[in-house]
């Protein structure tokens, strides 16, 4: 029985690595095709900067405290789509209530995903 545990966790082993190596190399796929300059025009036609100034004076967090946050962490593309895309509850700076987030206006998914992967590299 012990014999057979151990070649099951191997396995799981091997298939760990593989997997993790392609997540590296989608990774590194994904920053090197990733747009700047449509990433912030698309922010700034959607007034993202409005409430995530990049001084910290608007009544959301800047980009680089977000990417900050959700650096090393593997689910942040997929939840910061999601995130643009449903309007979940927020809570401002300094208050208590909480309201919709902005849905995110653009032409299709690969855009907001450019966007989202600009945000996590700031
Ligand atoms: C009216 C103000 C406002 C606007 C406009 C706005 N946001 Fe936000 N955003 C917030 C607030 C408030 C939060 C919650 C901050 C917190 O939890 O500390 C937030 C959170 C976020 C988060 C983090 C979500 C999470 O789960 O950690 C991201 C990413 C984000 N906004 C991106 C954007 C983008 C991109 C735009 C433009 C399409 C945008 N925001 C427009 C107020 C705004």
């Amino acid at each position: 029985m012990s014999s057979i545990f151990s070649i099951r966790s191997a396995t799981t082993r091997t298939l760990m690595v593989g997997v993790l190596g392609s997540v590296a190399l989608l990774g590194s796929t994904a920053s090197w095709s990733l747009d700047a300059s449509a990433a912030e025009a698309l922010a700034r036609r959607n007034n993202c900067f409005k409430c995530h100034s990049s001084s910290g004076s608007g009544e959301a967090p800047p980009f680089k405290v977000l990417a900050a946050k959700y650096k090393g962490k593997a689910e942040a593309p997929d939840h910061l789509l999601k995130h643009l895309k449903t309007a979940p509850k927020v809570k401002a700076k300094d208050s208590e209530d909480e309201e919709e987030h902005l849905i995110i206006k653009a032409k299709d998914d690969a855009d907001i995903s450019n966007l989202v992967a600009w945000i996590l590299a700031q």
